[in-house]
């Protein structure tokens, strides 16, 4: 590693929030930053009133907040008009008797009203569950199960997939567009919409209460709910100044959707709290519709993911000429290795470098990022943003020397940390187990000159186009396979999505390893789990490598995939 020589890609923006990285490192003070929030003075807050009324509050109210597309609409809302409807539905929830602490589930496209929703329910001091529309019954019921969510906005398709009837926390269901007759719990969001005020006595908060519950991947057990708290509003704010760059003319446009985390805390907190205008884009959508989006809207600031960019790389250049992307003045990627061949060919078509940054649920903001200002080194995640601490260290919690690999840490506390996994704190404490670092599961190094370099991941967390997906979570669904005995799951290196799922699997007595079988297994998981969970590759073997104790050895299975040596077997069943 430490043989490398990298190359350096200089400073090309003329405008910029952050001078200078090394003097803001320096000298940099989260304290200072709350004082621009207006918690300072009441010393209560909601995240809700900062990103959103702050703005009408300041005379901003007539300035776009969202421009939403898709491939059936095309509308614009002002601060104002965002804050009229986030009131309405404030208080339809009121009227329902949801109050503060209570989960609100929201599960359907990216619409304005998602944002609506999402943002009244803040107001009220809920905690909302965003769930990616994907997501199929199985996952949804689990995630509402162990949330206890008590109210769901979602539609009348997607509701097919939420099992009231199992759920007996769950009161109420929001159903945007429904039409004809209602069941029991089920309310007509567009008529109470309609009725309500706009008036809301917002619920202000104490920067510890709870906001947003991101369920996420591990290797072992279902998926967790990582909880975050109004406080990390201050890390929002202030990564969205320097790491977005954002200034309130700005045009951000963040691709990933709220059932994730890079959508809600960048598809909502970072840019409105900066009072930019943000570009919503739903639906599906091809290299066209991409290039046209930044066009159309002028876009300034555009966030989004390697698998994004690869895609775009795949389109061709010339496709890049036929657009005006002269808006465009910075450009951010997230969610997996942005490989440095991306990095010059956005260079080369779109005369600007794409800046990296890392980060994860669990973390709730931008921790490790490439600053506008800062020289670049294609490939590096960056370096750490001010006030935050980050390093490489043993299995001991002891910092490596620069150039040594080892576990990517960041020391505890910083202002959006989860504060909780849901039902599950034992869970919680492993990630700080070796004080004072918080364990991120990614292996890196660090260069000579504080660059960041990831690795990969410690376990065996599948990363697909950006997704994190737990390999037990996709084997837990394989086995409910009449024909599937046993399952391991594993991530295969993919040039275009960075990893794809591949399932090995022993069938039971009785059943033949064909085609049309894998097809079925891929389908059983797509309807069960989710389309982006079901396995690529299915290879049948009749026996899985497990341990003396049942699990399944996974590290073997990749071994076995990628032809590499096996290592250790001493744990390894006959
Ligand atoms: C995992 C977190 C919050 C961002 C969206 C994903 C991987 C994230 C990078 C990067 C290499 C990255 C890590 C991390 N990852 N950013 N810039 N370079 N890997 O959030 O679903 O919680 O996944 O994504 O492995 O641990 P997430």
């Amino acid at each position: 590693m430490s043989e490398k020589t990298h190359e350096l890609i200089g400073v090309l923006a003329t405008q910029y929030n952050m001078k200078d990285y090394d003097e803001a490192y320096a000298t940099f003070d989260w304290a200072e930053v709350e004082k621009e929030l207006s918690w300072s003075t009441t010393g209560k807050i909601n995240v809700a009133y900062e990103a959103i009324d702050r703005h009408v509050d300041t005379g901003r109210g007539d300035h776009i907040a969202l421009y939403y597309s898709d491939a059936t609409r095309d509308e614009k809302y002002t601060f104002a008009e965002l804050k009229a409807l986030s009131n309405k539905f404030g208080n339809v929830l009121k009227k329902y008797g949801v109050k503060k602490g209570d989960r609100v589930f929201i599960f359907m496209p990216r619409s304005p009203e998602l944002y609506a929703a999402l943002l009244g329910a803040v107001k009220i001091g809920a905690i909302v569950g965003p769930l990616f529309e994907a997501f199929m019954e199985g996952a949804v019921r689990d995630r509402l199960e162990d949330a206890g969510a008590i109210a769901i906005v979602t539609t009348p398709k997607l509701q097919q997939r939420v099992p009231v009837s199992e759920l007996p926390e769950l009161q109420h269901v929001f159903l945007v567009g429904a039409e004809g007759e209602l069941a029991p719990k089920e309310i007509s969001f567009d008529a109470e919409m309609k009725d309500a005020s706009e008036d809301l006595e917002i619920e202000w908060v104490d920067r510890e209460d709870g906001l947003v519950l991101h369920y996420t991947s591990g290797s072992t057990g279902k998926p967790k709910g990582v909880l975050h708290v109004h406080n990390a509003m201050i890390q929002h704010y202030q990564t969205g100044k320097w790491i977005l760059d954002l200034r309130p003319d700005d045009v951000f446009w963040c691709t990933a959707d709220p059932g994730w985390v890079t959508g809600t805390a960048y598809g909502i907190w970072g840019p409105w709290l900066q009072g930019a205008t943000s570009v919503i884009r739903g639906g599906r959508f091809t290299p066209e519709d991409w290039y046209d989006t930044l066009q159309r809207f002028n876009v300034t600031v555009w966030y989004s993911a390697p698998t994004a960019f690869r895609m775009l790389m795949g389109a061709g250049d010339d496709l890049v000429k036929k657009f005006d992307l002269s808006s465009v003045r910075h450009i951010l990627s997230v969610g997996e290795p942005l490989n440095a061949e991306v990095v010059r060919w956005g260079m080369k078509v779109y005369g600007k470098r794409i800046h990296d940054n890392w980060w994860m649920t669990e973390t709730g903001g931008q921790m490790i990022s490439n600053y506008p200002s800062m020289p670049m080194k294609p490939g590096s995640m960056g370096k750490p943003f001010p006030g935050i601490y980050a390093a490489i260290v043993d299995n001991e919690g002891n910092e490596l020397p620069p150039n040594t690999m080892g576990n990517l840490a960041i020391r505890a506390p910083w202002p959006s940390m989860m504060r909780k996994i849901w039902n599950n704190p034992a869970k919680y404490e492993e990630y700080f187990g070796l004080k004072p670092w918080y364990i991120s599961g990614d292996s890196a190094y660090k260069d000579e000159d504080g660059y960041f370099w990831f690795q990969g991941r410690i376990d065996d967390v599948i990363n697909t186009s950006g997704e994190r997906v737990g390999p037990f979570e996709v084997e837990s669904k394989l086995v409910e396979h009449p024909a599937v005995a046993e399952a391991g799951v594993i991530g295969k290196p993919d040039p275009l999505r960075g990893e794809v799922i591949k399932a090995f699997i022993a069938l039971r007595e009785g059943y033949e390893p064909t085609d049309e079988l894998i097809a079925e297994i891929r389908e059983f998981v797509k309807t069960g789990l989710a389309a982006h969970a079901a396995p690529r590759e299915i290879e049948f073997r009749d026996k899985l490598p497990k341990t003396r104790s049942g699990k399944i050895m996974r590290r073997v299975l990749k071994a076995w995939e990628l032809g590499l040596p096996t290592g250790d077997l001493s744990t390894m069943e006959d």
